[in-house]
């Protein structure tokens, strides 16, 4: 049954769902940006691909310095709409690129979309580490990756191509308008977001099938942008979701999708960034477990959590499904949270993506209490491949 109303493909974070800033690129467009271009690194795509697609709405481009600032020091943008952290496009500064400029956007040799640069400014990147990551400890993969980058950004507005996004997962490429379709087709009203990073476990697992005791439909949006070098490749990753889809959930119940974002692993603020993203994808319900986006000790295991419920009313539209630590219990014989199972420590199998990676790495196979064992099977198997 489709759902006759219109404002569904329209109604996003802040406003309208972005659609406009996709462009073909023909042989001649390209040839000529060729000629002022600056090179994008893989956080820079992903930021780029989420602007074109519309994910990022109601952003239309990086953020110029008013927007740059007023992120940084209020958590909105100057128009007063909620947004977590800058989108920013770092640009070397020996380029002389100036305001009226347009500017190709080069990843590894290959234009892909442009910029109509609008200001150049300089940032304060430890200011802006403070701001994002709570932390200017440059062992935090996410600041370590900011300073890496240029002092100098550009903020205008941009525009890509998507066909010519370099990307593994096309098979599983969705942009919001396309899933908002799918989601309708499917007859979805209500459809939860689930972001993850980590090869699918068994508190993933129940998360989702928590949430669909609830909702219509899950939508499982596996992170499959940049991440740090430990964490399980993309593909690896993704085979682990089909295998676990195919044989534990009902196949109409749930769409698997890529999210093209990179891992910055801000904890509370990347939480509000997924979930702002998703609610752009259509979802109307977002989980939020423990640690969330979280990395080492950086970030309390529920501070994404509180962030959401410290936020204004009204200013982001989409429910938050927050859920306590889940870990299977050997009494219970089933996964739950302390909210559900009576039983002490002793009987609790405790589940994370860092600790079935620190198994695979020492060549341990993970119980069936942590993983099922067929996506154990993928794991291991990518594992020996290695
Ligand atoms: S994340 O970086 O994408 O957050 P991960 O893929 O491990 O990492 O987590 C995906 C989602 O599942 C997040 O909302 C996270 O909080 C939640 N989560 C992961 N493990 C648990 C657990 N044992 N208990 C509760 N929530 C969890």
């Amino acid at each position: 049954m489709l759902i006759d109303n219109k404002e569904i493909f329209k109604s996003a974070h802040g406003g309208e769902l972005v659609t406009n800033q996709s462009k073909e690129l023909n042989v001649t467009e390209i040839k000529k940006l060729e000629n002022l271009k600056v090179d994008i690194s893989q956080r820079v795509l992903s930021d780029l691909e989420l602007i074109v697609n519309g994910g990022l709405s109601p952003l239309k481009g990086f953020m110029n310095e008013n927007d740059y600032n007023s992120t940084l020091e209020s958590m909105h943008l100057k128009n007063g709409v909620l947004f977590p952290f800058p989108i920013t496009l770092p640009v070397n500064h020996e380029k002389k690129i100036k305001s009226g400029d347009v500017v190709g956007l080069s990843y590894n040799g290959k234009i892909v979309g442009y910029v109509e640069v609008e200001e150049v400014y300089k940032r304060d990147k430890i200011k802006e580490a403070k701001a994002v990551y709570l932390t200017d400890d440059e062992n935090h993969p996410g600041v370590a990756m900011l300073l890496s980058e240029s002092d100098f950004v550009i903020g205008g507005k941009t525009y890509a191509d998507l066909n010519l996004m370099p990307n593994n997962f096309k098979k599983y490429n969705l942009t919001p308008l396309e899933a908002r379709k799918t989601f309708n087709e499917r007859g979805w009203k209500s459809i939860v977001g689930f972001q993850t990073r980590n090869p699918i476990h068994r508190a993933h697992e129940y998360l989702i099938k928590c949430a669909l005791e609830m909702v219509d439909g899950a939508f499982i949006h596996p992170l499959m942008g940049g991440t740090k070098a430990d964490d399980i490749p993309a593909e690896v990753r993704l085979r682990c979701y089909e295998t676990l889809i195919e044989h534990y959930f009902p196949k109409d119940r749930v769409i698997l999708g890529n999210f093209p974002a990179t891992m910055r692993y801000a904890g509370p603020k990347e939480a509000l960034f997924h979930a702002i993203v998703r609610k752009n994808y259509g979802c109307t319900h977002f989980i939020v477990g423990r640690d969330h986006a979280g990395v080492g000790k950086y970030y309390g295991a529920f501070d994404a959590q509180k962030l959401f419920d410290e936020l204004p009313e009204g200013s982001i539209d989409i429910t938050i499904l927050k859920f306590d630590n889940a870990f299977y219990c050997t009494k219970c014989e089933s996964m739950a949270t302390l909210k559900t199972c009576p039983h002490g420590d002793e009987a609790h199998i405790s589940l994370s993506g860092t600790k079935l990676r620190e198994m695979l790495a020492a060549g341990k196979i993970p119980d069936k209490a942590i993983t099922r064992a067929e996506v154990a099977e993928v794991l291991i198997k990518s594992m020996k491949s290695k």
